[in-house]
């Protein structure tokens, strides 16, 4: 392990970006659960929190109008050109304490690890606003605003209580028509670096702690509707029913049956609507989602074309119509490999093999790679765990993850520095 690293103990700030995660986790919209969808009232509570860290670290604060809460650190003697480091602050239901904000939680740790070894560096720390989607079925809202690829259109969507999304965001006390000036000039910045856990299984099976990621598989995501006829459940006989849910069902399967037989494709229907939702009536109408991931974009694109033309003739078969209305459609992306390059320089001068993964999840990391050099550093999720109550992080490799972090700065600048 480097010297300036030995000698630097940080055993300390791990522990605090730990219990912050947790501190921060029990702002929630639902009491005992870790629930904290795009601007709902506990991120006010996130944000004064994070905001009152930020300012002890003489960082200048503001929330942009998409709601990420951005922190500047910017030392008098450091060149104006800045390197992002942070996550998302949103989360899925019933979320564990981890995913995203100890993104931001280390963010901050670094920053003061920065301060102290007075490293002539600019450095913005974003807490993203909306990276799950869950809110209004589309991801990355936060990112999407700060790499400049916010659509507009999106405003009008509205959340399960018909509350637009223009509307969530001047609730908050934000503007929404001022989304634009939330971006970046690529050309003030370095670079974007997310730490995050992995959320599977790989470093845990290998006995490893951290891993440099390479690229990020693309997705699609959408909407399948089912469309039958409501009837009485017992007076229509079997043959003469129109199904939404039994139709849907038939589907759902085949779209496992699908992705167990291409490799490396992941598929997830993850929800399902039945209308009238009664116990009496046949099901008349049915909204499942489909998720659907591969590096490949090619085979991704072939695979949803697949599924889509299944859900059809398994609805024509019944006397259904099936629709499919696409929301996602991100493609893969790989990190820069310059950046990545440093990061794995990092795990090795840490003593860390330099262990390298494609990630399976989606990432703020993916918007923001389409316009500045991005890279990922995943730490090991214990039992491969992750959008679950019960996700978490071993502290060993919240402090090597500083370790690494820390180092990748120092050769970020000592870059800049000779450029
Ligand atoms: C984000 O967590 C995702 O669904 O990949
Ligand atoms: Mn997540
Ligand atoms: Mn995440």
């Amino acid at each position: 392990m480097d010297q300036t690293i030995k000698s630097r103990p940080m055993h300390a700030q791990s522990v605090r970006a730990i219990s912050e995660c947790h501190t921060l986790a029990t702002f929630t919209e639902e009491p005992a659960h870790i629930t904290r969808r795009f601007l709902t009232p506990p991120v006010h509570a996130v944000h004064t929190h994070l905001r009152q860290r930020m300012e002890a670290l003489g960082m200048t604060v503001q929330t942009d109008a998409a709601g990420n809460l951005r922190g500047i650190h910017q030392p008098a003697n450091a060149p104006a050109k800045r390197f992002l480091i942070g996550s998302h602050i949103d989360t899925v239901p019933d979320a564990g304490p981890f995913d995203g904000i100890l993104g931001v939680t280390l963010a901050l740790e670094l920053v003061e690890i920065v301060q102290e070894r007075q490293l002539p560096l600019s450095i913005e720390v974003i807490a993203f606003s909306e990276e799950e989607g869950v809110r209004y079925g589309i991801p990355f809202l936060g990112s999407r605003a700060v790499a400049g690829t916010f659509d507009e259109k999106l405003l009008a969507y509205e959340d399960a209580d018909g509350i637009p999304m223009s509307e969530a965001i001047r609730s908050f006390g934000l503007d929404p028509t001022q989304i634009p000036s939330a971006a970046i000039e690529p050309q003030q910045t370095l670079g974007f670096l997310e730490i995050h856990i992995e959320q599977g299984p790989i470093l845990e099976a290998e006995d490893l702690q951290l891993a440099a990621v390479t690229s990020i598989v693309g997705q699609t995501r959408g909407t399948l509707t089912f469309t039958g006829h409501a009837n009485h459940a017992g007076t229509t006989p079997m043959h003469l029913r129109h199904d939404a849910l039994a139709a849907a069902a038939e589907w759902i399967t085949a779209v496992e049956t699908h992705a167990n037989s291409t490799p490396s494709l992941v598929a997830t229907v993850g929800k399902i609507f039945a209308d009238p939702n009664a116990t009496n009536v046949i099901p008349g109408t049915v909204h499942t989602t489909l998720d659907l991931r591969h590096p490949s974009d090619p085979i991704r694109t072939v695979a949803v074309e697949a599924l889509i033309a299944q859900a059809q003739s398994i609805a024509q078969r019944r006397g259904l119509t099936a629709q499919f209305t696409q929301t996602m459609n991100e493609p893969a992306i790989p990190m820069d490999l310059a950046l990545t390059a440093n990061l794995t320089a990092a795990l090795e001068s840490t003593g860390l093999p330099a262990r390298i993964l494609t990630s399976g999840a989606g990432h703020d990391a993916m918007i923001l790679a389409a316009r500045i050099p991005t890279t990922m550093l995943f730490l090991r999720s214990p039992g491969g765990i992750s959008h679950h109550p019960a996700e978490s992080v071993r502290e060993q490799d919240v402090e090597a993850a500083l370790h690494v972090a820390a180092n990748f700065l120092e050769r970020i600048f000592a870059t800049i520095n000779n450029t």
